[in-house]
């Protein structure tokens, strides 16, 4: 199982780390245009590796991409990242053309890859990898709702004063502060709905600082946040290798799901060796139905300024 992570930034690292330390990859490739910069790190992580008790090959590359050839699954985190009181959105001037070009160049050497797209504005830039590759749907995947989710259990065993293993919750929609709908009508703990527990103020307030998780990180570290988006996107790469055939919301090419068209935003869907192998459609109440067309017209709107 060879895994390309295109971009050895924070994210790139971070996930890079967790494929390592999870064992599963026999090879990890990571790439990056900065001269030396993904050789640095993984000769740093492979450093680890005698520490950590793995041996999953990590190597390096500036900008080759015959070092990817025959990838199964590659990530794509390059681009740059969000700084305090930024949108997602307004990254897409400068990621769009650094992940239509990744993206390509990642083809040409591994026909049969699956991309799991990381860059933000995360659902449109899973949809310019659809235009941009002709990859089959099911082998494109975008990393949002897994983080977010991530974010929401986090702020749920909070509210609880509860352990997080006891705790469920799934965020779907855009990955966005406003797109995000957490579904806080469905989280449970210990298979219980959480609204047994929990006032409809603590409900609203759990709701909203899982919006604004990734704003808030910023806000704390000058820059986005990389320990849950890589660790998020290695469980990705896992259940696609290890065909675990495990429920993530991902950013997924809708084609009527949801009563959505021609958009890629987050939705459950099980991943397994072919990557999103079914699109799971829950049951929405009506309210949390408004929102994720709300979502998709966010979304559409941001897909409208791509050049494809
Ligand atoms: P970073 O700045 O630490 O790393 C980005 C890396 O991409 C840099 O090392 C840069 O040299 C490299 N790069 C730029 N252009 C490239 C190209 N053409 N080819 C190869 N490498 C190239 O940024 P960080 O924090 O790792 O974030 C990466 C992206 O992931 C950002 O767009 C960020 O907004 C996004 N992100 C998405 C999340 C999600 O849930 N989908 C969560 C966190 C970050």
């Amino acid at each position: 199982m060879k895994v390309t992570v295109v971009g050895a930034g924070a994210v790139g690292a971070s996930c890079a780390e967790y494929i390592a330390m999870k064992n599963f990859a026999s090879e990890v490739v990571l790439l990056d245009i900065k001269e030396g910069y993904a050789e640095g790190k993984a000769m740093d992580l492979m450093q680890t590796a005698s520490l950590n008790g793995f041996d999953t090959k990590i190597t390096g590359s500036t900008s080759d991409y015959s070092k990817t050839a025959g990838s199964d699954i590659a990530v794509i985190t390059s681009g740059i990242p969000r700084k305090p009181g930024m949108t997602r959105e307004e990254l897409i001037g400068i990621n769009a053309g650094i992940v239509k070009t990744v993206a390509t160049s990642l083809l040409e050497h591994s026909p049969n890859v699956t991309i799991i797209v990381v860059s933000n504005p995360m659902d449109t830039m899973t949809y310019l990898v659809h235009k941009a590759t002709g990859l089959p749907k099911n082998k494109i995947i975008g990393m949002g709702g897994a983080l977010d989710s991530a974010r929401f259990k986090y702020r749920l065993a909070q509210a609880l004063e509860a352990p997080i293993s006891d705790v469920d919750g799934m965020v779907i929609g855009g990955h966005s502060d406003k797109g995000m709908v957490p579904l806080i009508g469905h989280a449970t703990r210990n298979s219980v709905k959480v609204s047994e527990f929990l006032s409809e103020d603590k409900m609203n307030w759990v709701v909203e600082e899982t919006k604004v998780g990734g704003a808030t990180l910023t806000g704390l570290l000058g820059t986005s946040a990389w320990y849950a988006p890589g660790a998020a996107v290695s469980g990705l790469v896992q259940a696609i290798a290890c065909d675990q055939k495990k429920m993530f919301p991902c950013s997924s090419l809708l084609e009527g799901e949801y009563g959505l068209n021609d958009i890629c935003i987050g939705v459950p869907v099980i991943l397994g060796k072919n990557g999103i192998e079914k699109i799971v459609e829950i049951e929405l109440s009506d309210a949390e139905k408004a929102k994720m067309q709300e979502s998709a017209e966010g979304v559409k709107k941001t897909n409208g300024l791509l050049d494809v």
